[in-house]
């Protein structure tokens, strides 16, 4: 059976932080669909170009863009044994063509973790945060540094910071999550697959958290 764990929480709570140290410790692949639609960007692909405006003006790009891009993703091979979803789903016409999706592949999602931060702490993080070019691998001034200063510890390449992390674009990012993401907490608690993290602790307490939750529900 593929395990599919969703990552839940507002921009900022450390969800990419946490699918990498899950991927790291589990092997499933990390699926970010910001870093997706941030490396089409990149290469200025038709899928970049469709996204680039809703994602600096910090709004979500729109439902059926994400959830074709997503099925695409999840029917490449090594996605076949599950994966840890970061940023999808987000809206609950989202969470209903996902739980399609996985239908269609003789599995469900196994549990959804939802990771709780106060907005303050939201803010203080990603003002800090840098990110790599390579693969989106995420760091911290303060709370997570790289070893080397704007260098990435896991493949070397250069470390950047967002462009939808300037302070007027978060806090956007942060309404527009209170808008159309939050509802999906009770679409999941309805369905009995939600699992509430504490995220106001450290990377590692956070972690050892999730990697309790995910024993007890026998992922490992
Ligand atoms: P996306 O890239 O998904 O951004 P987001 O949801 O806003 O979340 P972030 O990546 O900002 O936060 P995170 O929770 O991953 O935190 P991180 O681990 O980096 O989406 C970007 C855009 O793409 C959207 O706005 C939208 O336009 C579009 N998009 C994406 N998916 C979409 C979808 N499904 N539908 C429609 N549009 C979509 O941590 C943050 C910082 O805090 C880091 O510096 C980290 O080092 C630090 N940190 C982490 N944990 C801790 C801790 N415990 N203590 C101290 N510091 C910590
Ligand atoms: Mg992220």
């Amino acid at each position: 059976m593929a395990r599919y764990i969703i990552l839940l929480g507002a921009p900022g709570a450390g969800k990419g932080t946490q699918a990498q140290i899950i991927h790291e410790k589990l092997g499933l692949p990390h699926i970010s669909s910001g870093e997706i639609f941030r490396e089409n960007l990149k290469n200025q692909t038709e899928l970049g170009t469709l996204a680039e405006g809703y994602i600096k003006a910090g709004q979500l790009v729109p439902d059926e863009i994400a959830i074709k891009m997503i099925k695409e993703r999840l029917s490449q091979p090594d996605c076949a044994y599950g994966a840890i979803l970061d940023g999808f789903p987000r809206t609950t016409h989202q969470a209903d063509a996902l739980g399609q999706m996985l239908a269609e592949f003789n599995s469900s999602v196994e549990c959804v973790l939802y990771i709780t931060v106060d907005d303050q702490v939201l803010i203080e993080r990603l003002s800090g945060r840098w990110v790599c070019r390579a693969e989106g691998h995420v760091y911290h001034v303060i709370y997570n540094p790289p070893k080397q200063p704007g260098i990435c510890d896991i493949d070397g390449s250069a470390l950047y910071q967002r462009d939808d992390d300037k302070p007027e674009t978060v806090r956007q990012r942060i309404k527009v999550y209170y808008q159309q993401t939050q509802p999906l907490i009770d679409y999941y608690q309805q369905k009995g697959l939600l699992r509430e993290i504490d995220g106001n602790q450290s990377i590692d307490e956070i972690n050892e958290d999730i990697m309790k939750v995910l024993e007890r529900i026998g992922v490992q």
